[in-house]
């Protein structure tokens, strides 16, 4: 599927950029079954919002317990003080999580396709397993700003290894947030580290290194929808607020090899659904 240099762009720069690989039929079905779930979800029930800026200190059980299940989280700008949604569901939820490839058949059928596990086999995965995937809806004028972060520090491997993949559900542009990265910065150190102490069910994010983000850097990585955007673990990425009239749907995998051993200090465990082989 990927020619040589693009697997050389990709392990030099840690990042690659397939536009318009899947069609509007495609990411319109991914849409309908990300808004269907809106539609079932009691927001008076489950008010959890998901928020970079607190150094992960919001993470509770209902997100803990997403890895096995279909979770909704909120947008910070969707909640009053109270606690209480003060906008139409449809417009309120920062993203769905983490186990949309098991539970919905939509998602699970586009996770399984062919073209998925021949990109990350060329891109040296033997046996590819998918270990969660989002729905993210980077909302018009409220989806919230994604701290520079490096996904390693959220999904941890021995050795590391973890591919992300993002596919644009909509056409993600600098107006409505899309991607930033730094290119090669696949290569500087990871910064911190999220671990779940299980004993207490609580989870710690520490620093690791002092490198600064190479922010001078930054690449606005605009795709158009159907694209499929993939990076290293430990590539710094970011995305800004949408203060745009326009939504940025967005559905992403996180793929390891399965020659690579599943940190038990991971917040996310699978002990019921176990490997989900691509
Ligand atoms: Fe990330």
């Amino acid at each position: 599927m990927l020619s040589r240099q693009q697997i050389d762009d990709f392990n030099e720069q840690g990042y690659m950029v397939l536009e318009r690989l899947f069609s509007d039929r495609q990411t319109g079905a991914l849409k309908n079954a990300a808004l269907k779930i809106v539609d079932a979800f009691d927001s008076n029930r489950h008010r959890t919002v998901f928020r970079t800026d607190d150094r992960d200190t919001g993470r509770d059980d209902y997100f803990f317990n997403s890895a096995e299940t279909v979770h909704c989280f909120l947008e910070d700008g969707a909640v009053n003080e109270a606690g209480e949604v003060v906008l139409p569901k449809h417009l309120a939820i920062n993203k769905i999580g983490h186990a949309l490839h098991d539970r919905v058949p939509e998602f699970t059928s586009f996770c399984r396709q062919p073209v998925i596990a021949e990109i990350l086999r060329d891109l040296g995965l033997q046996s590819p397993q998918l270990w969660q995937t989002m729905y993210i809806f980077k909302q018009p004028s409220i989806g919230g700003e994604v701290r520079w972060h490096q996904d390693a520090s959220y999904l941890i491997t021995r050795p590391a290894g973890v591919i992300g993949l993002w596919v644009a559900v909509e056409d993600a542009t600098r107006e409505n947030g899309c991607l930033w990265m730094q290119p090669g910065q696949h290569r500087s150190p990871l910064r911190e580290i999220y671990k779940v102490d299980w004993s207490s069910r609580k989870g710690t994010l520490k620093e690791l290194d002092e490198t600064p983000w190479a922010i001078e850097h930054a690449v606005a990585v605009e795709a158009p929808a159907g694209s499929l955007v993939l990076f290293h673990d430990h590539m710094p990425h970011y995305s800004s607020t949408n203060t745009s009239d326009r939504s940025r749907h967005a559905f992403t995998m996180h793929v390891a090899d399965s020659r690579t051993r599943w940190a038990e200090e991971n917040w996310l465990q699978r002990p019921n659904l176990g490997a989900f082989r691509l």
